[in-house]
């Protein structure tokens, strides 16, 4: 059936026909009318569930949907102006409607995600807040491993690492609120320019490697965007980008770079990734751990629209007692500033 796929576009005169065995004996034709990763559109009845949102369209017209715990940790690469900071706004905007607390680390002084800081939990936009907050998001870890321990009644001295449950085991009035970690350029963390930054960066990549290791049982999730992520970033990289089960490639300048996101989980898409045309911004392959892999892309959203939905959405930030010092102040709303108190008037009047 694949194999003829492209005589069957011919046939019935339409854009793409996809193929995808369902069970055996039962396989499923997509046909597609259009290309319709050219003006995307997200279906309006997308389905929602808790830490499941829609973010991209995939080629055959379905929905690329980000499900926390499915894929707890993900990997967004690609070059400059491929439309990871896009990827990211989409994801927030989704999650913002969500009981879920958002915690955002951009280190390009915050021009990415500063504009939703109305919904975010904290925020750090230099390395030197994000030094201070790794260990913080850490701790609340640990205490959340303590309060799973506490709950099954395993005694205190027991590792983290041989507890097999997860907070979503735990009663509904007292399982914490679940997070989720935005890193925008997450080389910025690993970079160093002097000897003396040496030993805090060591510190922060261990920190977000514990985090990644045991952070799913305690409802913490990672989103980490970067322009490139391999060795050459030094102690600790590759350990890390293992961790992270979700891939999201972009648009990349090189081969090396597409490896870097998909060599190691989907060796047949890192060719398809260096052929992402630059007029394309958003187009993105993403593949999973399961070796499967496909062509999406985003929809548009203005970043004036993405920080309205953040502000709609304030009121659903929670409180996170370790994450208070962290809370950026909210920029005024456009809203709450005085309306000119005249009037206008038509000229005719
Ligand atoms: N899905 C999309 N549809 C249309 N335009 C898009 C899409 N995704 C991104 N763009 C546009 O492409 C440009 C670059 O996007 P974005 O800022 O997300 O790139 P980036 O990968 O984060 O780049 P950098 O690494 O420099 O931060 C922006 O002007 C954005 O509006
Ligand atoms: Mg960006």
């Amino acid at each position: 059936m694949a194999a003829s796929c492209e005589r069957l576009r011919h046939a019935w005169g339409v854009h793409a026909v996809h193929v995808r065995d369902i069970k055996p004996g039962v396989v499923e034709l997509r046909l597609v009318g259009f290309d319709v990763l050219r003006q995307v559109k997200m279906p309006r009845r997308a389905e929602r569930e808790l830490l499941a949102v829609p973010v991209a369209v995939r080629e055959d017209a379905s929905v690329f949907v980000r499900d926390y715990r499915a894929v707890p940790h993900q990997l967004v690469l690609g070059a400059t102006l491929s439309g990871k900071s896009m990827f990211l706004r989409n994801l927030l905007t989704e999650l913002a409607a969500q009981p879920v607390a958002l915690v955002g680390i951009d280190c390009k002084r915050g021009v990415e995600l500063a504009p939703f800081a109305p919904r975010l939990s904290a925020l750090a936009t230099d390395s030197d807040e994000a030094a201070e907050l790794l260990p913080v998001l850490v701790k609340e870890m640990e205490d959340r491993y303590d309060l799973i321990k506490a709950r099954q009644g395993i005694a205190p001295g027991t590792p983290d690492e041989e507890i097999t449950s997860d907070v979503w085991g735990l009663p509904d009035d007292e399982r914490p609120v679940p997070i989720v970690l935005f890193v925008d350029e997450v080389a910025e963390l690993f970079l160093v320019t002097s000897r003396k930054d040496e030993d805090r960066r060591d510190e922060m990549v261990t920190q977000l490697i514990r985090l990644a290791q045991l952070g799913r049982a305690a409802g913490i999730y990672l989103e980490i965007c970067g322009q490139r992520f391999g060795a050459e970033l030094g102690r600790g990289a590759t350990m890390l980008r293992a961790q992270l089960t979700g891939r999201v490639c972009h648009r990349v300048n090189d081969e090396a770079s597409a490896k870097m996101a998909l060599g190691d989980i989907a060796p047949e898409a890192v060719g398809v990734a260096v052929t992402i045309p630059a007029d394309r911004p958003g187009l993105a392959v993403s593949g999973d751990t399961s070796g499967g892999w496909g062509r999406m892309r985003t929809p548009y959203l203005s970043l004036a629209d993405a920080a309205s939905i953040c502000r709609e959405n304030a009121e659903l930030t929670p409180e996170i007692a370790a994450l208070k010092p962290f809370r950026p102040i909210a920029a005024a709303s456009p809203e709450a500033t005085p309306i000119a108190v005249t009037k206008p008037r038509p000229a005719t009047g």
